[in-house]
């Protein structure tokens, strides 16, 4: 890949940027800082900025021809190349939802599908790709949970990063997105998120800060939501005091589609304003087309000012590579189709085992699948990250919903149906279907068979927080049913945030196998038939119920789209297990929970310390099957405090009988506070608490190391 920065002799993307932007016209730079949407199924128009024969997309943004600076041409997604009525017929990769990727705990794979990502984009002509979601998953309700990677700041940026290190390695720009704190969904557009500015730099700022620092993504995409009262899109103690100034960030800023407050926002730090006709539709009014020239023409938008707008993006274009693209690379789908495949495998955790599984694959068992549309496919998420996979979405049944995302919340299926693949992997089995659409119905169908596998999906979607954390349309009472009707039940569950399993003692198994992606049925047939052995780790605390958690009511929930909101994150930086540590509660099933089909042991442990701490161990396969382990390191306690922290973590695979010495060092800032007052971050002197676990609440190992104090970074 050609780049500018990796040639000695040429100059620097900064340096090309500057002279690039020095020879522009005043019309030249503004024509940099607004995109336009393509025509889909809600714009009609095609915008007059958008040149015959440009592929449509989330985003477009004119390019300079004299000066070899090309269109910006973006599109969605972490999940895969996104095309909700752009390009008839244009399907793309749809690989898994992003907590499936989180549970794989494997920044190789996420490496695998970012390049993947890059290569789909760049062969449409796609030079940015809107990735990188990284918001953690606060609150098990957020229906936008299921794009992102985990609850742990640590976790998600080391997955964020290799995704965007794979992406931007095809010369295609990324970004990471939505900074910051856009953890609900509810009201989005009016919701003020209150969070205490240290606790925020400890946690959701702390994601983004390594991530960016691993991968220096191109762009960054501001939230919907207010921050302590101001729109995060102009938003300058976010912007420019950490982003541009204590993180020295040299790419730009972005604003979500529709989520540009004012002209003003300039002056805060954003750089370009994105899907202007969406700020139009939500505000009937746009910013930085005449507003920000009548601003810069008044002096109130100072020519510096608008340079540097300029200047970030061209930096990022050079940096990237943008300028110097080839012919389009090959797209191998069937190799694109196996990272899908490999992700689902990896993200499906096995939650609880009595023993049932894997199914024995040369009896004649009756078996009878029961619901979730098992017959069809899988299911994904709705919203801007739904990804049209190749041959076509196998349904679509729709279910709507208030505000401007109600239309595209609808129930996708992907055509890979766990029923098929079952019949295809346990061809001595006798497989029925029931549909699941009553308890009495398929409690009859239960008690003629000699096992149940029932599947309970829930539709998650961008622009929707769920109300509670049970499984929609009377399912909870059909797995009753069943359960009832036969012991020997077993639950597949589909779905993007934890849920609540009121029937979970009466099962024998549970699988979560979340939005699986376009290989998904696949995946899951193999786990259940052992074919593949669950590695996947729980991404995100599953609650035993919503009062365990910091906002057991969520406000605004159900209040009228357009109601100001407000949600105040009183947990600070403790989300997750970090909270279930602090409160002591027993949550269903804890932060980096995940069974196996195998078994593993630590031997020779050795926990110490110094300027940071240092895991050394050695893991065995001890059981008869091959399978991946999860090792994790955490911070149990500080000099004075209890303070959980997930230091790091390894993905181990191993034949049966092989072991591995693994090494991890925990990364600094996570055995810090930040020194808000000093704007540094500070490790105490003394002893801190550790421990090597297989989950936030299963230690294998612990002891006292002693961290010598020290201040670093800003
Ligand atoms: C989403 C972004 C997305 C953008 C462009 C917005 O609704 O919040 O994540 O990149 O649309 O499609």
């Amino acid at each position: 890949m050609p780049n500018a920065e990796q040639s000695t002799n040429a100059p620097s993307a900064d340096e090309r940027a500057r002279e690039i932007e020095q020879q522009m016209s005043v019309d030249e730079r503004f024509s940099l800082l607004v995109s336009v949407m393509g025509v889909n199924n809600v714009v009609t128009d095609r915008h007059p900025a958008i040149p015959e024969g440009t592929p449509m997309s989330a985003g477009y943004v004119p390019g300079v021809e004299r000066l070899g600076v090309p269109a910006q041409l973006m599109s969605d997604a972490s999940l895969g190349v996104t095309n909700p009525g752009y390009r008839p017929g244009d399907s793309a990769t749809a690989l898994p939802a992003g907590i499936a990727l989180g549970a794989s705990f494997n920044p190789d794979l996420a490496r695998a599908s970012g390049e993947m990502l890059g290569r789909e984009a760049r062969s449409r002509g796609f030079n940015i790709q809107l990735a990188g979601g990284i918001n953690l998953l606060r609150d098990p309700r957020n229906g936008r949970n299921f794009e992102y990677l985990s609850e742990d700041p640590l976790h998600s940026a080391a997955l964020a990063a290799e995704s965007i290190n794979g992406i931007q390695a095809q010369g295609v720009i990324s970004t990471i997105k939505h900074f910051s704190l856009n953890c609900n969904e509810t009201n989005r557009h009016w919701l003020d998120a209150i969070i205490d500015p240290v606790a925020h730099r400890e946690s959701d700022l702390l994601a983004f800060e390594i991530a960016i620092e691993r991968s220096q993504p191109g762009a960054v995409m501001t939230g919907y939501n207010k921050i302590n009262g101001t729109y995060a899109g102009g938003n300058s103690a976010l912007i420019q005091d950490v982003l541009k100034g204590a993180w020295n960030y040299p790419g730009w800023v972005m604003s979500d589609w529709g989520g540009t407050p004012s002209w003003q926002a300039a002056i805060a730090g954003l750089d370009q304003e994105s899907g202007l006709q969406l700020d139009i539709m939500m505000w009937q009014t746009e910013w930085f087309t005449d507003r920000l020239r009548a601003a810069h023409a008044a002096g109130e938008l100072p020519g510096e000012r608008l340079s540097d707008m300029v200047r970030r993006i061209l930096r990022s274009m050079f940096a990237v590579g943008v300028d110097q693209w080839g012919p389009a690379p090959d797209v191998d789908m069937d190799a694109h189709h196996e990272i899908a495949l490999k992700t689902a495998r990896q993200g499906i955790v096995l939650l609880s085992n009595d023993g049932v599984l894997p199914l024995p694959v040369d009896k004649p068992v009756k078996i009878v699948v029961i619901g979730g549309h098992a017959q069809v496919g899988v299911p994904t998420g709705c919203g801007s990250s739904a990804v049209l996979p190749p041959g076509g979405y196998a349904e679509i049944i729709k279910i709507g919903g208030p505000g401007v995302m109600g239309v595209g919340r609808n129930l996708y299926l992907h055509p890979s149906s766990p029923l098929t693949e079952l019949k295809r992997l346990l061809p001595e089995a006798q497989i029925e279907f029931d549909p699941g659409m009553s308890p009495a119905e398929s409690a009859l169908a239960a008690s003629h068979a000699d096992l149940a596998i029932v599947f309970g999906i829930k539709i998650d979607s961008e622009g929707f927080d769920d109300p509670d954390l049970l499984l929609p349309w009377g399912q909870d009472a059909v797995i009753d049913a069943v359960a009832t009707a036969n012991p020997n039940t077993v639950v597949v569950l589909e779905t993007g945030n934890p849920v609540l399993m009121p029937w979970k003692d009466r099962v024998r198994a549970i699988v979560e196998a979340w939005y699986p992606g376009q290989a998904g049925g696949r995946a899951i047939a193999e786990v259940l038939t052992g074919a593949v052995n669950p590695s996947g780790r729980l991404p995100i605390t599953f609650p035993a119920n919503l009062s365990q958690t910091p906002r057991p009511d969520l406000p605004g929930l159900g209040t009228p789209w357009g109601t100001a909101v407000t949600i105040d994150y009183d947990e600070g930086a403790e989300i997750g297990y970090r909270w279930f540590a602090k409160t002591g509660a027993q949550p269903l099933f804890a932060f980096g929970h995940g069974l196996s089909y195998t078994d593993f042991s630590y031997t020779d442990v050795r926990l110490s310390g110094d300027d940071t701490v240092t895991a050394t161990f050695t893991v065995t396969n001890t059981g008869d099957c091959a399978g991946a382990d999860v090792p994790q390191l955490y911070l149990v306690g500080a000099p004075g405090q209890l303070r959980r922290r997930l230091l790091g973590f390894a993905r181990v695979e191993l034949q049966p009988g092989q072991s591995q010495q693994v090494t991890i060092l925990a990364e600094p800032r996570l055995l810090a506070t930040y020194d808000a007052g000093a704007s540094t971050w500070r490790i105490a002197d003394g002893p801190h608490h550790v421990e090597l676990a297989r989950a936030a609440n299963a230690p294998v190992a612990g002891r006292e190391v002693t961290l010598a104090g020290r201040t670093f970074g800003r």
